[in-house]
């Protein structure tokens, strides 16, 4: 499988502040913000990684993902030249998906939760059709909205409805097989004129093959995309690894996932060691 992180939005809910840099770079508590989809990548047990980036604004993800081989994973770069909607994301990365499925990740979506990575692999194995997430919140309208039968089952989706049919919104987190090359190429734009997302996922959902896994109560999820929800996640991040345990270790999950060696980690660890983040990788090399 291969994954996608879409860090191409203009950030334009954040001016002034994404005006010199893009949103995905901006921080959230202690690590940038495109840390966190890629650590959920990571966790899925996804390698090789194409990041889409606004138009010449490539350099500095480079600067701070490099090729991605310090995490022994492949991370490539593309531009997003004209900004498309979220679906243009299967037509640009059309060649590097080939025959493979993919996971999509949005570039300002932080999740966190108890065995998510026990559902990112479930996800992952999914072998035809598309896998999503159904997560509750008080006023979807700003979303795409997934409706359930008594039995679970979605039964319609929309994208930002006006009188939203559930309280659950689809975050920005996609699982598909290689169907959805194709379907992407064959959606038209909606009335903002962009190739919704919401309409690959109707798609799914009319040939029968769409899988909403919902994320429950003790879950966490945000959407940091507005001065509020940046600043809420921050604080959430922060709170949450009071625990100990850090969100969003991309060098931890390289570890644990066996793509890197100790020798690099230690190394990683002491070249931040002025920092909170070095400190915590250098508390779990004391333990491996
Ligand atoms: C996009 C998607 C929407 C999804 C959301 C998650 O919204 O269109 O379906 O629920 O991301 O963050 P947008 O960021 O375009 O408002």
């Amino acid at each position: 499988m291969k994954g996608i992180i879409l860090a191409a939005g203009k950030g334009t809910r954040l001016y002034p502040i994404t005006k010199p840099v893009c949103k995905p770079l901006l921080p959230v508590y202690d690590k940038p913000m495109i840390y966190y989809p890629l650590s959920v990548l990571m966790e899925a047990g996804i390698k090789d990684i194409l990041v889409i980036t606004p138009p010449d604004d490539t350099k500095p993800f480079v600067d701070l993902l490099g090729d991605g081989s310090q995490l022994g994973i492949s991370i490539q770069y593309m531009e997003q030249k004209v900004q498309r909607g979220i679906a243009d994301a299967f037509i640009i990365a059309k060649d590097f998906i080939g025959n493979d499925s993919v996971c999509l990740a949005l570039g300002d979506n932080i999740f966190y939760g108890p065995f998510f990575r026990r559902k990112l692999r479930a996800a992952g194995k999914n072998e035809s059709g598309a896998v999503i997430f159904g997560y509750y919140v008080a006023d979807p309208r700003a979303f795409g909205v997934v409706e359930f039968d008594a039995e679970g089952k979605a039964v319609s989706i929309e994208e930002k409805p006006r009188h939203p049919k559930s309280n659950y919104i689809v975050p920005g987190l996609y699982f598909y097989d290689n169907q959805v090359v194709d379907i992407a190429a064959g959606i038209t734009p909606s009335a903002r004129g962009e190739l919704e997302i919401t309409s690959v996922n109707e798609e799914y959902l009319k040939r029968g093959q769409l899988h909403v896994i919902p994320l429950g109560k003790e879950f966490s999820w945000f959407d940091a995309g507005n001065p509020d929800s940046l600043y809420e996640a921050a604080g959430q991040i922060r709170a949450a690894q009071r625990s100990g345990r850090m969100i969003g270790c991309l060098e931890e999950i390289a570890y644990h996932n066996r793509w890197m060696e100790k020798e690099q980690f230690l190394e990683i660890a002491n070249s931040m060691s002025k920092t909170n983040y070095g400190q915590y990788l250098e508390s779990l090399a004391e333990e491996i």
